[in-house]
């Protein structure tokens, strides 16, 4: 069992052009993030993730990077990121780049040089293919609508965009390739950067050929392309080869992006001895409420059935367990608000919201916190497509109410409960004018309900969302079992309540979550024995002494204790 830095620490994640204006140009900046060190500082975690910081058109926010090695000017510049870098260290925190390179920006000079003809040096660097019959090479979908091709005209062939046009893939087959993209990782790390979260890492290698997807979106030209582009067959063999070149030779943290992957992939990945990185995001206990039989992709909603959760997250919990390692996570920027999605955004908000983060944060694994999580931030209902700018939902629409005749309600139903900007409003600092972020017009609207849900009355709320998440950061720095204990699911048919154990020599942590706003009774195993036990944490008062082998929980209730 290593004892690695990574397993023991919290993560924020931070959304820049969503988390502090320092300047009034209503975009979040470096030097807004600066200047709520303090903050992070007082939550207690450990190592800031930065969403995609560099030059970039923002096609897709800064996930399309046209300069690997400079700043956004809007975000400023590279002494604000040396100032903040430095600003991290000096209060023993970690800093996290996002590593975009599946694709990068069309306007990236590798792409602009590849355009200018078939035999460029550069040409190599994306991927190229004759049109078929006149027409797409194949029928892939982009992740973000319409076709993963698009024609360039002069030269007379067409690339590949598995995101949007002003996306496309890099070609990893050719080595030239992969060594730039292994210099501008050692660039940053010789600034100084403690690791990278490794967007869509594992769609870097596609299946030979690029044949055709099978049809699963009836009626519908352009078909996912599902596993023909994740864990190809040279996955392996380029991460092995980034890890001897570059991983290998820094003490860093590293998170792969990982849709589609199976608890298999997780430990291939991430074994300790012949895995390549830290940890993955993967993605199945975030699909289970998509209904693939409304032909929607995920926009098609159905309830989270709280078994399957237990299912999906114990299978990796056991799978990883002294092997790999998990990351954990219910929110970031492309998923929306976790309490209004599993729990409550109405009268159990504060408990629905704490309750979510007990689950996850006594678990196996590194646990991440999207910025706004921590305060329990809601989705936005925004009334009109016009307030949105996330590609994704603006290319949902085009699509399904211009082309396709949806109902505009409907789709705008669906925009409200996955859609991605209900993660990218304003962090809401205060419930001043736009919610304290900046002093001018914010490039996305703030949240109505600022001025109840903010950073300046959590923090004086002792019994805030914020304070809850920081005794959780808390309790798994004073508690190995919370770190390294094993992991084992309680009563796996109950419909409203997860429970689970940890165990760690002596050590017994049990948890116990109502995932329901009705009031069961959890009656705990008969065979788990123990004398007492000592109360950790929980989202409501707590009898001290009460007979925890059978009692009540209220909504959303959340317990942890000690048992001995
Ligand atoms: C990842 C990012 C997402 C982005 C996509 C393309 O999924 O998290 O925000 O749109 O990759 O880079
Ligand atoms: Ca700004």
């Amino acid at each position: 069992m290593s004892q690695a830095w990574f397993k023991q620490s919290v993560v924020y994640q931070v959304y820049p052009r969503s988390f502090c204006d320092s300047n009034g140009d209503g975009i979040g900046d470096l030097r807004g993030i600066t200047a709520k060190l303090d903050y992070l500082q007082a939550l207690g975690v450990d190592v800031v993730w930065l969403s995609p910081i560099y030059r970039s058109p923002n096609d897709d926010n800064g996930y399309d990077i046209s300069d690997y090695r400079d700043v956004m000017a809007e975000l400023g510049t590279m002494a604000d990121f040396d100032a903040l870098l430095h600003a991290l260290h000096e209060r023993g925190l970690k800093l996290v780049m996002d590593l975009v390179v599946n694709h990068s920006s069309d306007e990236h000079p590798w792409f602009t040089e590849a355009c200018k003809g078939r035999d460029n040096p550069y040409r190599n660097y994306y991927i190229w293919r004759s049109p078929r019959d006149g027409a797409e090479p194949n029928n892939w979908a982009s992740a973000f609508g319409g076709p993963a091709w698009t024609l360039h005209e002069p030269t007379g062939e067409y690339y590949l965009h598995l995101f949007s046009r002003k996306q496309p893939d890099l070609n990893w087959e050719n080595p030239r390739l992969r060594q730039e993209v292994y210099a501008l990782m050692r660039f940053w790390l010789d600034k100084g950067v403690d690791g990278f979260r490794m967007d869509v890492i594992n769609m870097i290698s596609k299946a030979p050929k690029l044949p055709d997807a099978p049809a699963t979106l009836p009626q519908r030209p352009w078909q996912p392309p599902g596993p023909l582009v994740f864990h190809g067959p040279r996955l392996a063999e380029f991460l092995d080869e980034m890890k001897r070149e570059v991983l290998s030779h820094y003490d860093l943290i590293t998170v792969g992006e990982a849709p589609n992957a199976t608890p298999e992939h997780g430990v291939q990945l991430t074994d300790e001895r012949e895995g390549f990185l830290n940890m993955l995001f993967q993605f199945e206990h975030v699909d289970l409420d998509i209904d693939p039989a409304q032909g929607l992709g995920k926009w098609g909603r159905k309830p989270l059935e709280l078994r399957s959760l237990k299912a999906s997250m114990s299978r990796w919990q056991h799978a990883l367990h002294g092997r790999g390692w998990n990351s954990l996570y219910l929110s970031n920027h492309d998923q929306p608000r976790p309490v209004s999605r599993f729990g409550d955004e109405g009268a159990h908000r504060v408990a629905s919201a704490k309750m979510l983060a007990t689950f996850l944060h006594l678990l196996q694994g590194t646990p991440y916190v999207y910025q706004g999580e921590e305060l329990g931030m809601t989705n936005v209902r925004f009334g009109s497509i016009d307030e949105y700018r996330d590609i994704e939902t603006l290319n949902l629409w085009r699509e399904a109410v211009d082309e396709r005749g949806m109902a505009a309600a409907q789709v705008l139903d669906a925009i409200h409960a996955k859609g991605r900007d209900n993660a990218r409003t304003p962090m809401q600092w205060s419930d001043g004018p736009q919610a304290g972020f900046t002093t001018g017009t914010p490039w996305i609207g703030v949240n109505p309900n600022y001025r109840e849900v903010n950073a300046r009355q959590a923090l004086a709320d002792p019994d805030s969302v914020f304070h809850h998440y920081r005794r959780l950061i808390a309790l798994r720095r004073a508690l190995p079992v919370v770190v390294h204990g094993r992991y084992e699911l309680l009563l796996p048919e109950h419909a409203q309540i997860y429970a689970y154990l940890r165990t760690l020599g002596e050590e017994r942590l049990l948890v116990v979550c109502n995932f329901s706003r009705a009031t069961p009774r959890c009656e705990l195993p008969a065979d788990l024995a123990f004398e007492g036990q000592e109360l950790l944490i929980a989202n409501y008062p707590v009898e001290a002494g009460e007979d925890i082998r059978a009692f009540t929980l209220r909504p959303y209730e959340a317990r942890a204790y000690r048992l001995h």
